[in-house]
């Protein structure tokens, strides 16, 4: 196959070397994505999807190939969002172990979500290849090893557990293929998957053009209204009338209460390690801590990067970005003492449902003709195309036997303790009103730190920029009205209840919330 030239440039961007993208992916410092101006009139299509990642550009695209009108919009550049974030594993084998997928929602369940992955990976190769996409798409083997106190125990219930979903070639081997360190035992999954999620994204949005499908960015959708007068609002004022509504911004911005007592939010962390090229064995690894680490390769240049993410918390539940780096740093050169200088560092948030399932399907409590899909777990990349795949049947009025799986009403009441659990975990963050702030002056700010002040009976978010300008905001978050807390890394407020994102200033990058933090004055 003969790769269209596309967006892609696998070396070093002048980006990287720009501070202020300190916490850049190595996706974001190789790849441009192409730029789409913003929406400026009102229009009316078929179907309108809010949010161009990978489960929003997948759905338009499929619905584009079937002749019907698409128009997609996001508030940043396309792949901004988690898929720039990536680490890009294509997989089956499931992160939750198809051992608990089984507990809940039975053989039949577990059979139906390997196959699913399963044909989201033959999918996107296939969609790689009908539109030529330059993304580095390769077919790799995956590992799944159990350090200590993990034992072979738990790789042995997987592999039973694995073969009775249908991979029957999955299987036991004495160690994963890395020379650097013993792995003891693991899981060999054949035929997993990884590629330049940004490459892909470039070629997809290609695709949707040429079918006459219609882009646009810097475009914040604020109102989703469902039913007969179906439309999108947005914030320059446009209004897109439409048959059908997706919202695909990885945590929904329309739903307030139904899905976010679902699912919870976690911030995970990535290392890019040099290493020279060839000398450690291209392959996806995953070992069993809680939470666990996961590694791939991706050329660059005249070396190999090995990307190893971990260091999973509640979003907005913890203070140590820096250690946390330090430490995935650390366990990365403890294994592979090949390991040169770290070229990309960077954080992102997943979405971890109760009951290990993403949701994708018709909004809870919603008008009919309004779809989400949300709760990807670490296993977006695959749980995104499942939504294209899927969206694309619900709205075309074709039967899909992954519906019920999948559906965002789906009662699962074996899960009921883990969902307590969470929003136990929820109601606890609303002490933070009482308690005092993180700081009693905004002399004590260094340029470049936020902190939360309390100042009478108000919780207040400051941050000092680089200029030395401070920027006030209140603290509390439009949600559900928890109180933010400043993540010293990526330079944004956090709220710790559901996981809406806000930047510096106070202006709201990633949902449930849809608005920005409270202007005082
Ligand atoms: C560090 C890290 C590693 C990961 N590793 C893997 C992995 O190896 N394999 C895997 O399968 N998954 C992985 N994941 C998960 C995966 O990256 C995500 O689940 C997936 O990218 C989510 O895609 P999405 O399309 O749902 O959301 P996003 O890519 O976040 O896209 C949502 C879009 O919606 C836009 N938007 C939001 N609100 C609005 C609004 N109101 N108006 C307009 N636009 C809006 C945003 O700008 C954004 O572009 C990882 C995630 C992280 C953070
Ligand atoms: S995200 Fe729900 S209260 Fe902030």
């Amino acid at each position: 196959m003969e790769p269209v030239p596309g967006s892609i440039r696998i070396s070093y961007s002048d980006r990287m070397k720009d501070d202020s993208q300190a916490n850049n992916s190595i996706w974001l410092a190789t790849a441009e994505t192409p730029s789409q101006p913003p929406l400026q009139e009102n229009l009316r299509t078929d179907v309108c999807i809010i949010g161009a990642g990978i489960a929003g550009l997948t759905t338009a695209y499929l619905l584009a190939k079937e002749g019907r009108s698409v128009v997609v919009l996001d508030d940043g550049p396309i792949g901004g969002g988690m898929t720039g974030r990536t680490t890009a594993h294509l997989t089956n084998a499931f992160d939750d172990r198809y051992v608990e997928v089984e507990k809940l929602h039975g053989e039949e369940g577990a059979r139906l979500t390997a196959l699913s992955h399963t044909s989201a990976i033959d999918r996107v190769e296939q969609i790689v290849h009908d539109e030529r996409i330059d993304c580095q798409f390769e077919r790799v083997d995956g590992f799944l090893f159990a350090p200590p106190p993990d034992n072979e125990k738990l790789l042995d219930e997987e592999l039973a557990a694995t073969h009775r979903t249908g991979l029957l070639e999955v299987e036991k081997v004495a160690r994963a293929p890395i020379d650097s360190f013993e792995t003891g035992p693991a899981l060999r999954y054949p035929r997993q998957a990884q590629f330049h999620p940004l490459a892909y994204l470039s070629g997809l949005a290609r695709a949707i053009r040429r079918d006459e499908g219609r882009l646009f960015n810097q475009t914040h959708a604020t109102t989703m209204e469902g039913g007969d007068n179906a439309h999108v609002e947005t914030s320059h004022g446009p209004v897109v009338s439409c048959d059908v509504i997706v919202v695909a911004t990885n945590t929904p911005v329309n739903d307030r209460v139904a899905i976010h007592t679902k699912q919870a939010p976690y911030v995970t962390y990535v290392v890019g390690a040099a290493v020279p090229k060839g000398l450690v064995t291209r392959a996806l690894y995953w070992d069993t801590l809680d939470p666990y680490h996961y590694i791939r390769l991706q050329s660059l240049d005249d070396h190999d990067v090995l990307i190893v993410g971990g260091e999973d918390h509640k979003t907005g539940q913890a203070n140590d970005c820096a250690e946390r780096y330090a430490r995935l740093e650390q366990w990365t050169r403890e294994r592979f003492p090949q390991a040169r200088d770290v070229e990309f560092r960077w954080s992102g948030q997943v979405m971890e449902p109760a009951d290990y399932l993403a949701f994708i399907g018709r909004n809870p409590l919603d008008s009919d003709n309004v779809f989400i899909a949300t709760g990807d777990s670490g296993q977006g990349m695959t749980h995104g195309t499942i939504a294209g795949i899927l969206l694309t049947d619900l709205i075309q009025e074709r039967k899909n036997r992954w519906e019920d799986l999948y559906s965002p009403s789906r009662v699962t009441l074996r899960a009921l303790k883990d969902y307590a659990g969470e929003n136990i975990n929820v109601a606890g963050q609303f002490a933070d009103y009482v308690t005092a702030g993180d700081i009693g002056s905004v002399n004590e700010l260094k340029p470049g730190q936020g902190a939360i002040m309390r100042e009478g009976l108000s919780k207040i978010a400051v941050y000092r920029d680089d200029t030395g300008t401070v920027h006030r905001r209140s603290a509390v978050c439009p949600h559900l009205g928890c109180v933010v807390s400043w993540n010293a890394c990526e330079r944004t407020w956090d709220c710790p209840c559901h996981g809406s994102k806000y930047t510096a200033e106070g202006r709201v990058y990633s949902g449930p919330a849809n608005t920005d933090l409270s202007d005082l004055d």
